[in-house]
């Protein structure tokens, strides 16, 4: 039987899950865990931070109103996703709506996918009708969850940063 995770935003008390949450994905790129905390950091000022980027308020260069969600197993943090509440010219050709992440320990267990609704759902729940997705073509699980929740394939085009192939998907919400 699947395990069900606790989807939801940062709260006062998950300062020690998120830094032990990131300590899952030692080796691979900070931004999966986080687009906002880094050393030194308080909770308060992160807590802080998220909020403001969820009403919009001094958003740095570059960025929209967003949500982090993080999903909870038995009170692990095991994987994130980010909610752009709107596309600006990046994220309409190659960011997308969503953006979603299980650490490499707790993969293939169907995290990801719960993670991927929970974003369809909040993107929905803030008025979005349709969201838009983009994953790596050689991306075998992000391209799944996308074709399986009824994502219609607009094209493919490379990615500017890592020149690889990526495809580009529109989802009804
Ligand atoms: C992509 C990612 C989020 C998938 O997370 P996950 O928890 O392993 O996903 P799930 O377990 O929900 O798997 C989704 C589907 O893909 C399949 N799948 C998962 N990993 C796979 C792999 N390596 N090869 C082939 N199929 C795979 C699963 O079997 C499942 O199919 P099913 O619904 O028919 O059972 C995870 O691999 C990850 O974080 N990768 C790095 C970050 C990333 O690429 N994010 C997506 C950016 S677009």
């Amino acid at each position: 039987m699947k395990q069900q995770l606790n989807i939801r935003q940062l709260g006062p008390d998950d300062e020690e899950a998120f830094l032990a949450g990131g300590e899952s994905w030692k080796g691979e790129e900070p931004d999966w865990h986080t687009f906002v905390w880094s050393e030194g950091m308080t909770h308060t000022a992160h807590l802080q931070r998220l909020l403001d980027d969820f009403h919009g308020r001094n958003l740095e260069p570059g960025k929209v109103p967003n949500t982090m969600l993080y999903g909870f197993l038995n009170g692990v943090i095991v994987g994130r996703c980010s909610i752009r509440h709107e596309l600006n010219d990046f994220l309409r050709n190659f960011g997308g709506h969503l953006g979603y992440g299980v650490a490499p320990p707790f993969r293939k267990r169907g995290f990801g996918t719960q993670l991927f609704q929970a974003g369809r759902a909040h993107l929905k729940q803030l008025g979005t009708k349709r969201a838009f997705i983009t994953c790596a073509t050689d991306n075998i699980a992000s391209r799944k969850m996308i074709e399986d929740a009824g994502g219609d394939y607009q094209d493919e085009i490379l990615d500017p940063f890592d020149q690889k192939p990526t495809r580009r998907y529109w989802l009804s919400l």
